[in-house]
């Protein structure tokens, strides 16, 4: 079997796997990522789009801003809309931040890009990628490529390979937690080449459910609609979406909508979901193959992220300073953070949808809460610090 030797075997060639590659690279640290999909897969995927302000940061830190710079578009606030009444978080004035909206799928070309300029090496279609002896100090990573039985031999592996990767699952069951919460609709979403509806986020809850007005560019529209979880995009011809939309985000608002054929439609479904530990001996999880946060808040890049940059210092001290300390405190000091994402996405989302099983007494406390955070500045600046993203440590 031809085996290959680096530093740190990374699987998975989304956005954490990605960025880690990046910052490794320019600390002098080797790695290779194994890929399982194609390349034009991984680029193709379309997932939510509104950056952190210190994800942004990390970005430019990282040297694969350039297009970020260019084409992402700042914006100050956003709005939270309840059956008709409206208000606007000021993101700039209470947090004195920003997010920029920029798709991921161009975060992972970036990236993608910058690691291919700098001769690093990302193995795609890589099959039945499986880590192996990782509690020992010589952990590999099997798999196969174009028929060949491979392995890397690596010091730690770095598992970013997303909700359904195998990394997770090496965890033995009797040493791994798992928290979850799965929420009783999905979000059907429809990406269309018309200028957005407004120029800032618009989340609104109504008694048809929710509806999030979102954009790509001045010139390209992402929408989302609440819908059962096993809802079949089939019945939803771009006309009906169109329609549903129009009447969640009211007549006012509706008045500047252009309609255009979808240039992709889906569903995906919601879910809250964490692993504890981050850690199984040399193996570390980051991204979604450790947690899942519902798309309410745009949490799930961001946190991905946020964990490679803590991962990314712990193996930088362990290969410059020769200390682990680092690397022992990975999973405590993001866990610590993710919880607070967690705990973000499932309060916006609690408060900006139509539950099904909701009694009155629930749907009076999510009207009160909307109404307390527009009378309250200290409510919304608790909702514009989250938005704008939690400091690292
Ligand atoms: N072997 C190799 N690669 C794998 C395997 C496997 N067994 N399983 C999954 N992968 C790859 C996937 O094909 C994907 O390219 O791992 C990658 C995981 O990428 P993401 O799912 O994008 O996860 P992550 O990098 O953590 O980024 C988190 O992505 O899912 C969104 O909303 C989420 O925005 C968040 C971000
Ligand atoms: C998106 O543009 O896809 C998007 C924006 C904000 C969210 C979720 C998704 O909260």
């Amino acid at each position: 079997m031809a085996v290959k030797s680096t530093q740190v075997a990374i699987i998975g060639s989304g956005p954490a796997g990605l960025m880690l590659a990046q910052l490794l690279h320019l600390s002098g640290v080797e790695c290779i990522i194994l890929e399982r999909q194609t390349r034009s897969h991984v680029e193709g995927r379309i997932r939510a789009g509104v950056l952190e302000h210190g994800s942004v940061e990390a970005l430019r830190d990282a040297g694969v801003a350039d297009r970020l710079n260019l084409e992402g578009l700042v914006h100050d606030g956003v709005e939270l809309a309840f059956e008709g009444d409206r208000h606007r978080i000021c993101l700039k004035e209470l947090t004195g931040k920003s997010v920029t909206v920029y798709g991921q799928t161009e975060v992972t070309r970036d990236l993608i890009e910058a690691r291919l300029a700098a001769g690093g090496e990302i193995v795609f279609e890589a099959e039945d990628v499986t880590p192996v002896d990782v509690t020992s100090a010589q952990p590999k990573v099997k798999y196969t490529h174009n028929g060949q039985d491979l392995e890397v031999a690596c010091d730690f592996i770095a598992g970013c390979d997303g909700f359904h990767g195998v990394s997770r699952k090496t965890i033995p069951e009797n040493v791994r937690s798992e928290f979850e919460r799965v929420y009783p609709f999905g979000w059907l979403g429809i990406l269309a080449e018309v200028p957005p509806v407004a120029d800032e986020l618009i989340y609104a809850n109504g008694d048809r459910g929710f509806a999030l007005c979102s954009m790509r560019s001045t010139t390209r529209s992402r929408y989302y609609i609440q819908c059962p979880r096993d809802e079949n995009l089939d019945d939803w011809p771009d006309d009906a979406i169109w329609d549903e939309l129009a009447l969640r985000i009211g007549p006012d608002t509706a008045a500047n909508l252009t309609r255009g054929p979808s240039i992709e439609k889906s569903i995906a479904p919601l879910r809250s979901y964490v692993c504890e530990p981050m850690r199984y001996g040399n193996l570390f999880l980051a991204g979604d193959a450790a947690h899942i946060v519902p798309p309410t808040g745009a949490k799930g890049l961001n946190l991905a992220i946020a964990d490679v940059r803590l991962l990314h210092r712990g193996f930088e001290r362990w290969y410059r300073n020769n200390t682990a300390d680092g690397l022992d405190t990975y999973s405590t000091s993001a866990l610590a953070r993710v919880w607070k994402a967690e705990r973000f996405s499932w309060y916006l989302s609690t408060m900006m949808h139509q539950f099904p099983d909701h009694n009155p007494f629930e749907r009076r406390m999510q009207r009160a809460e909307f109404d307390y955070v527009r009378s309250s500045q200290a409510a919304s600046r608790a909702i514009a610090e989250n938005y704008v993203g939690l400091p690292l440590d």
